[in-house]
C-alpha cells in the first residue's frame, strides 16, 4: 500500500525527535542511485523542519558487478566511502548521519561513529518504516533484554526440531537495535527491535536445525525441508538436508572463503509488529527483510563477518537466519521458550 508524503514526513519527524535531533545540529543524509526517493524527500524535509543544518551526499553505487543479488546486505564489500576523503570529512563533522544507502559493516562506519556522530540506517520501503515505526517502549524492552546479555558467559539455544547450540559469550559487545539513535556514537536501524551479541571466537558448537518455515536471508526464502548445520569450534562444518541445504551450501561455497562459515551474531527478536509472514508477500527486491530479522520471539543467528563488533573476520558473505520455535537461554535463564518471549520485562503489551 502506498504511504502519503504527509504520513511519511510525520514518521520521520517522530523518529528524528526520538533521535534527539536539535535545531542547529549538522545532519548529513547519505544517498545513492537506488535510494528510495520518497524516503529521501521525507527525511530531507523532516530535518529542515526540525532545524537541522542539512547536507545531502549522493555516492555512486558499488559492488553491483560482483554481488549475486541487488540486496545490499547480501554482499558486504568495500562501500562508496572507501577512499572518499571529502565524503568522510563531511560525515565525521556531522552530529547525525541518516544512511539511506547502507554502510553496514564498513570500517568507514566505525570511524564515523568513533567521533560521536549518531547514525541511523533506513532502507526499507515507506510502508514498512511506518508499520514498524519505533517507540520508547521498544527501546525499554530491548534494553531490558540487553541487561541479561551484558556480563553473561553462555548462550544456549534448543528446539524441538533438533537445534542444540552452545556459545561462550562476553568478549564482544551487545548490539541493541530499537530503531533510533538517542546517544552520541550510537548506530541503529529503523526498523528493528532485537538484540544480539557475538560468540567468543571458536566457541560456538553443536547443531542448528533450520526448520521448515524458517527464513534464509538474503535469499528471502522460507525453508521447505529442514537444513542441519553441524557447528564446531565456531564454524559450520557441514550442511546437510535436501534442496535448501544444497542451495545454501553452494551459495556459501561460491565465495571460496572459509570465514563465510563462521558463526556471527546471535540474539533474539522482540518486535511484535514485525511479522514472520511479511516476507512472503513482497517482491524480493522490495525489502531487505527486517520483519524476518526482528519478529517477536525469533532466534536470529548469522554467519560470516564480525567486524561490526570489532572482530577481525572480514568477509563479504553474510547470511541472517531467523528461526521460529527456539528456546534461548542466557547463563541458564530462559529468554524465549519455543519461540515465545518469557521474561516479563521483555514482553510486549
Ligand atoms: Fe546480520
Amino acid at each position: 500500500m502506498a504511504i502519503s508524503d504527509v504520513q511519511l514526513l510525520q514518521a520521520w519527524r517522530d523518529v528524528l525527535n526520538l533521535s534527539k535531533l536539535k535545531a542547529g545540529e549538522a545532519v548529513t543524509i547519505l544517498s545513492s542511485s537506488d535510494t528510495n526517493k520518497q524516503n529521501l524527500e521525507a527525511a530531507r524535509n523532516a530535518v529542515i523542519d526540525l532545524g537541522g543544518v542539512l547536507t545531502v551526499l549522493e555516492l555512486p553505487p558499488t559492488n553491483g558487478e560482483i554481488a549475486l543479488s541487488r540486496d545490499k546486505v547480501a554482499f558486504l564489500g568495500k562501500t562508496a566511502l572507501h577512499g572518499n576523503k571529502a565524503a568522510m570529512a563531511a560525515l565525521k563533522q556531522s552530529d547525525l548521519v541518516i544512511d539511506l544507502m547502507l554502510l553496514l559493516f564498513s570500517p568507514e562506519q566505525a570511524e564515523i561513529l568513533s567521533g560521536g556522530t549518531r547514525m541511523l540506517l533506513a532502507v526499507e520501503p515507506p510502508e514498512v518504516l511506518l508499520r514498524l515505526k519505533p517507540s520508547t517502549e521498544d527501546r525499554r524492552r530491548v534494553l531490558a533484554a540487553a541487561e541479561h546479555l551484558r556480563g553473561a558467559k553462555k548462550m544456549t539455544v534448543t528446539s524441538k526440531a533438533g537445534t542444540e547450540l552452545h556459545c561462550d559469550i562476553g568478549n564482544f559487545p551487545v548490539l541493541t537495535e530499537y530503531g533510533f539513535v538517542d546517544e552520541p556514537g550510537r548506530w541503529d536501524h529503523w526498523p528493528s527491535g532485537f538484540l544480539c551479541t557475538w560468540p567468543n571466537e571458536k566457541t560456538a558448537c553443536g547443531t542448528i536445525v533450520i526448520d521448515r518455515g524458517d527464513i534464509l536471508l538474503p535469499f528471502k526464502n522460507y525453508v521447505q525441508e529442514p537444513v542441519r548445520l553441524a557447528v564446531k569450534d565456531g564454524y559450520v562444518e557441514t550442511i546437510s538436508g535436501g534442496f535448501d541445504a544444497e542451495f545454501l551450501k553452494s551459495y556459501m561455497d561460491s565465495f571460496n572463503d572459509r570465514e563465510v562459515y563462521a558463526i556471527s551474531h546471535v540474539g533474539w527478536g522482540l518486535q511484535p509488529r514485525a511479522q514472520w509472514t511479511a516476507l512472503g508477500l513482497y517482491d524480493k527486491e522490495a525489502t531487505i527483510g527486517m520483519d524476518a530479522r526482528a519478529f517477536y520471539g525469533n532466534f536470529l543467528f548469522s554467519t560470516g563477518p564480525n567486524t561490526e563488533a570489532g572482530g577481525k573476520r572480514d568477509t563479504p558473505c553474510h547470511m541472517d537466519i531467523p528461526l521460529r520455535a527456539c528456546s534461548v537461554s542466557v547463563d541458564g535463564v530462559p529468554m524465549t521458550i519455543n519461540g515465545d518471549v518469557v521474561r516479563e520485562d521483555q514482553k510486549a503489551a
